[in-house]
C-alpha cells in the first residue's frame, strides 16, 4: 500500500508581534534550552519541572518507572491536586472564576471564596461517607459548582467522572455502572439555548433503569425547580455545614487516580480513560504556562464544557494550578444571538480565548462581519482544539477576532494524552494556518509508514505515534486492560503509543493532522486523508461545512462522497450546478484524484454534542448500510431522516 498522499500545501506564515515576544512566558532561548535539557536527560528534565510546577506534600525520588504500556510517574511522591489549585492561591487578589450564565447573570469567585466553597462541599462529601478511591459521577453543566465538586473530590482522593450534561439517561447509566459509582452529583436543571433541561429527572431515569451501586444523589439547586425526592436524594443545602469549615486536603500518592473520563472509540462501548494525580497536573500546568502563556492577571476563557477533557485540563486543573482567572459561560454560542461570544469577550476583557474550529465556523457562518462591532482588543492569544482548523477559518479567526495581533495556538491532543502534546509556543513559532506545528519540549512523536518505519520526508502521511512516555499519559482504560493494550499499543509491537490519527510533515517539519486512521480513503491506489478534501471544500466561498467519507467504487476501489452545507446567504442555484462548481474547485485545490464522486447538500450535518461531525454515520449512509453503533451522542437526531431524503 502506498503512503497517504498529501496534496494541500499551505504557504502563508504568521509571526508573533514584537510585543508578544517580549512578554511571553517562554522565549526562543528558553525553548531551545528546554528541548536540549530533555534531549540530554529526560528524567532530570521532568524532575525539574515537577518540582517547579507542583507543591509536594512528600517529595518524590523516583521519576518514571514501569515498562510499556504501564508507566508510573513520581510514584513515591505525595500531593493534593485541590490544594495545588486552590489553597496555594488564597492570598491572590484576582478571581479564580468568573461565571456568566446563559440568562446573563454574572458571578465572581475569588480564590479565597473558592477555597471556602471547596472546603464546605468536601465536608458534605465526607458527611455522605464518601472516601478515598470511591467513584463519584458529576452530571452537571459548566457552572462554578461543578468545578467545586471536582476540586472537593480531589481534596478527599475521591475519583470523579464527569459525564457531559447533554448525555441521555442511558449513556449516564452505562457510565455509572461501568465505574461502579457510589454517588451522583447533579443539578435540578439548566438552560441551553433557552431550553430547560431537567438533569435530576435524567438521573432518576438512569437510576431506575438499574444502578444499585449509587447510594446517594446530591442535587445542587441551580434553577429552583421543584424536584421529586427519593430516599437517596439530598440537596446541597441539606448536607452543607452550618458554619465555616476547613477540611484538610488528603496527601495523595502521585499515581492515585484523579479522574475517569469516558470517551467513545470505534466500538459502541465508551472507554473510561484513567488519569493520575501528579503526572496529569504537571502537563496541564506547564502547557497552560507555555502554550496558553497564562499569567495570574489573565482572564482565560476556554469555551469547552466541563464534560470533556478540555474542560478538565484547561477550565479547571491547568489554569487554576497557575492561579489565573478562568471565565466560564454555560450557554450556547449563538444565544440569544450571534454576538454572544464577542460581547462576553468585550465586557469581561478576556485576554486568552480557546475554542473549537466548529464554533469558529458556526460563528463565521452566522455573522462574518459581526465581530467588527465589538471591542476585542483585550485579547492577546487565541487557541483552537478538537479537529484540524481549515485555513479559511484560521485566517478569519486571526484577523477578525485577534485583530491580526494574536498568535493562534492550534493544540493537538486527546482525552488520552491529558494535555497538549503538539502545539506552537506562541512567542516563537512561525504559524501556518492549519498546522498544530511541533511537539512540545518533552514530547517525542513520530509518523509511521505501513512497514513500521518512521517517515521523515515531507508530505507523506502515516500513523501519528508518541514514542516516549509522558507524565499525563492515560493510565489505562477502567476495568479493561486488554482494550487498553489492544487500542493503543498493539500496532507497532507495543513500542509506541498509537494516537489513531494520521499526519504528515510539511517541508518545515510542521505536523499536519490528516484525520483519524479510519478516515483515510484509498482512491485508485492513492491514499488520501478525508480531512484534506474537507478543507478544500470549506475553502470555497459558498461552503459552510463539509464532511467527506468514502464508499466502494467499482473502478476506483473507493470514491469520495461529500456532504456539504452551504452558507445561509448563498444564491439558490440548482444543486447540480453547485456540485459541478465544487468538483472543479476541489480539482483545482488538490487534483482530480480528490474530486468527490458524489456530493449531497444538506442544511446541517450530523454532529456529536461536542461539535464533532459524526463521519461514521455519514459513512453508513453513503455506503447504503444500516446505521451502526451508538447514536446517543448525536446533537440532532432528525438529521438522519433529512439526509436519507436527499441521498
Ligand atoms: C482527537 C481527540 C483534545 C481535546 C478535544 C478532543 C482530534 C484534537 C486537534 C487539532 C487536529 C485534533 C484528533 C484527536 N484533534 N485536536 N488541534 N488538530 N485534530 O478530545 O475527544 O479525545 O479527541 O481530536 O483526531 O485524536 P478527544
Amino acid at each position: 500500500m502506498k503512503d497517504i498522499e498529501s496534496a494541500l500545501i499551505e504557504e502563508r506564515l504568521y509571526r508573533p508581534t514584537k510585543k508578544f515576544q517580549e512578554n511571553c512566558n517562554i522565549t526562543a532561548e528558553q525553548a531551545i534550552k528546554q528541548h536540549a535539557d530533555y534531549k540530554f536527560n529526560p528524567e532530570s528534565f521532568w524532575k525539574g519541572l515537577a518540582n517547579q510546577f507542583i507543591e509536594w506534600d512528600k517529595p518524590f525520588t523516583k521519576i518514571c518507572s514501569g515498562s510499556r504500556p504501564f508507566f508510573k510517574w513520581f510514584e513515591d511522591g505525595e500531593l493534593n491536586v485541590s490544594k495545588n489549585c486552590v489553597d496555594r492561591h488564597i492570598k491572590n487578589t484576582n478571581n479564580a472564576i468568573i461565571h456568566i450564565s446563559e440568562s446573563g447573570k454574572k458571578e465572581n469567585i475569588s480564590y479565597k471564596k473558592l477555597y471556602e466553597k471547596v472546603n464546605r462541599f468536601s465536608w458534605s462529601l465526607k458527611k455522605m461517607k464518601l472516601k478515598e478511591g470511591d467513584r463519584v459521577i458529576i452530571y452537571m453543566p459548566t457552572i462554578p459548582e461543578s468545578i467545586i465538586a471536582m476540586l472537593a473530590c480531589a481534596r478527599l482522593g475521591i475519583i470523579h467522572s464527569v459525564v457531559f450534561a447533554g448525555f441521555s439517561s442511558e449513556s449516564l447509566k452505562d457510565r455509572i455502572i461501568d465505574c461502579n459509582a457510589k454517588a451522583v452529583i447533579t443539578v435540578d436543571g439548566f438552560k441551553r439555548s433557552g431550553k430547560l433541561i431537567e438533569s435530576k429527572k435524567v438521573v432518576d431515569e438512569a437510576i431506575e433503569a438499574g444502578c444499585e451501586c449509587v447510594k446517594a444523589v446530591l442535587i445542587f439547586n441551580n434553577l429552583n425547580l421543584k424536584i421529586s425526592k427519593n430516599k437517596i436524594d439530598f440537596t446541597w443545602d441539606e448536607i452543607a455545614p452550618r458554619e465555616s469549615v476547613v477540611v484538610d486536603p488528603l496527601s495523595m500518592n502521585a499515581e492515585a487516580l484523579l479522574f475517569i473520563l469516558y470517551t467513545s472509540g470505534s466500538t459502541g462501548k465508551p472507554k473510561g480513560i484513567m488519569h493520575s494525580s501528579a503526572g496529569y497536573l504537571l502537563n496541564c500546568s506547564l502547557t497552560s504556562r507555555w502554550v496558553f502563556d497564562l499569567k495570574e492577571n489573565d482572564i482565560f476563557w476556554c469555551t469547552a464544557d466541563i464534560g470533556w477533557v478540555t474542560g478538565h485540563s484547561y477550565v479547571v486543573y491547568g489554569p487554576l494550578s497557575l492561579g489565573a482567572t478562568v471565565l466560564i459561560y454555560d450557554g450556547a454560542p449563538t444565544y440569544p444571538d450571534k454576538n454572544r461570544f464577542w460581547k462576553i469577550i468585550e465586557e469581561n476583557k478576556v485576554t486568552v480565548f480557546y475554542t473549537a474550529p466548529t464554533a469558529i465556523r458556526t460563528l463565521m457562518k452566522v455573522g462574518e462581519d459581526s465581530p467588527r462591532s465589538f471591542k476585542l482588543d483585550s485579547l492577546r492569544l487565541l487557541g483552537t482544539v478538537g479537529e484540524p482548523i481549515n485555513p479559511k477559518a484560521w485566517v478569519w479567526y486571526h484577523k477578525m477576532i485577534g485583530l491580526g495581533n494574536c498568535p493562534i495556538v492550534d493544540t493537538w491532543w486527546q482525552t488520552e494524552t491529558g494535555a497538549n502534546m503538539i502545539a506552537p509556543l506562541p512567542g516563537i513559532s512561525d504559524l501556518a494556518p492549519g498546522t498544530c506545528t511541533k511537539p512540545l519540549p518533552g514530547i517525542e512523536t513520530a509518523i509511521m509508514d505501513t512497514n513500521g518505519d518512521e517517515i521523515t520526508n515531507a508530505n507523506i502521511g502515516g500513523d501519528l505515534v508518541i514514542k516516549n512516555p509522558w507524565p499525563s499519559m492515560l493510565r489505562g482504560i477502567w476495568n479493561d486492560e486488554n482494550r487498553y493494550k489492544q487500542t493503543y499499543w498493539s500496532k507497532y509491537n507495543g513500542k509506541y503509543y498509537i494516537t489513531g490519527d494520521t499526519a504528515r510533515y510539511d517541508d518545515k517539519g510542521n505536523i499536519w493532522i490528516m484525520g483519524r486512521s479510519d478516515d483515510v480513503v484509498n482512491i485508485s491506489g492513492h491514499r488520501l486523508g478525508t480531512m484534506e478534501v474537507e478543507s478544500a471544500l470549506v475553502a470555497h466561498i459558498n461552503v459552510a461545512e463539509a464532511a467527506v467519507v468514502s464508499y466502494k467504487h467499482e473502478i476506483k476501489g473507493e470514491a469520495i462522497h461529500a456532504f456539504v452545507s452551504l452558507k445561509q446567504n448563498t444564491k439558490k442555484l440548482d444543486n447540480s450546478k453547485y456540485a459541478d462548481e465544487l468538483r472543479q474547485w476541489v480539482k483545482k485545490k488538490i487534483g482530480s484524484i480528490a474530486v468527490p464522486e458524489r456530493i449531497s447538500f444538506s442544511d446541517m450535518l450530523p454532529k456529536t454534542r461536542s461539535g464533532k461531525i459524526m463521519r461514521r454515520l455519514l459513512r453508513n449512509l453513503a455506503r447504503g448500510e444500516e446505521i451502526s453503533g451508538d447514536t446517543s451522542t448525536l446533537e440532532n437526531e432528525s438529521v438522519i431522516a433529512q439526509l436519507r431524503e436527499i441521498l
